[in-house]
């Protein structure tokens, strides 16, 4: 099905910044963030032209929050581009603070809502997205906000080609099965466990965020799904 941002129903609800950033990290949200900046209003026809680097395929991180798993991953995988969108300052400047330091060039940044990207992004583009602990919104009245959605799982199946994976993970049962509800839904995408330590326990290529070190810290063990695009 194909989707445009403009008939996007949704809106971003989450906090756009916290303490006040370091000097250090307003220069770089100034000087380096327009330079690895997504422009959601450029239509890109091929991804990969985005990094100067060679790079084989790109990845898509949304809500990256602090960058532990996005950084991570660009350093394990310098020949895959790494899209990512947060619309939390904090974390973006933390993010451009080890892109600076590390002289990491394979990670592009959206500073805002992921579903203003998509309208950008071509058909069947992206290998592999990530939804890593996204805002719970716990109350029924709530829900409704919860970044997954048919609407967001019609503009993956369009940019995601067969064979992508999709990674999602959740320290709250509800939106765990929230998600597989809608996923099963799906005729798209394909859960890909077939024992419960397949979404038990997270696969070594898969490292640690900070909001899932809480979760476990306070005795709230994570689901780690995996869907395919069939
Ligand atoms: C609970 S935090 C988890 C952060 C990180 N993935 C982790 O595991 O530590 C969820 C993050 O998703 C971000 N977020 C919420 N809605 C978003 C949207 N529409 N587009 C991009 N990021 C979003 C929030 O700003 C927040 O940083």
């Amino acid at each position: 099905m194909s989707r445009s941002s403009k008939d996007n129903p949704r809106r971003f609800y989450g906090r756009r910044a916290g303490h006040k950033l370091h000097a250090s990290q307003a220069a770089l949200v100034e000087s380096l963030l327009p330079e690895i900046r997504i422009d959601p209003s450029r239509r890109i026809k091929d991804l990969r032209n985005l990094f100067p680097n060679d790079v084989n395929e790109v990845w898509l991180e949304i809500g990256f929050g602090a960058g532990e798993h996005l950084l991570w991953q660009a350093r394990e995988n310098p020949e895959t581009g790494f899209l990512a969108s947060e619309p939390y300052i904090n974390g973006v400047a933390k993010v451009l603070t080890a892109v600076d330091r590390d002289r990491i060039g394979n990670v592009r940044l959206y500073d805002d809502d992921v579903h203003h990207l998509f309208d950008g992004l071509p058909d069947n583009s992206l290998s592999r997205v990530f939804v890593l602990f996204p805002d719970p919104w716990p109350k029924k009245r709530h829900n409704k906000r919860r970044i997954v959605s048919p609407f967001l799982i019609a503009h993956l199946a369009r940019v995601m080609p067969p064979g992508a994976e999709l990674r999602f993970a959740s320290d709250i049962p509800d939106y765990v099965d929230w998600t597989l509800r809608y996923m099963q839904n799906s005729p798209t995408f394909a859960w890909t466990a077939c024992t419960p330590d397949d979404w038990r326990r997270r696969p070594p290529d898969w490292p640690e965020t900070r909001y899932e070190k809480k979760a476990v810290e306070a005795g709230r063990p994570a689901a780690y799904l995996s869907f395919r695009r069939i």
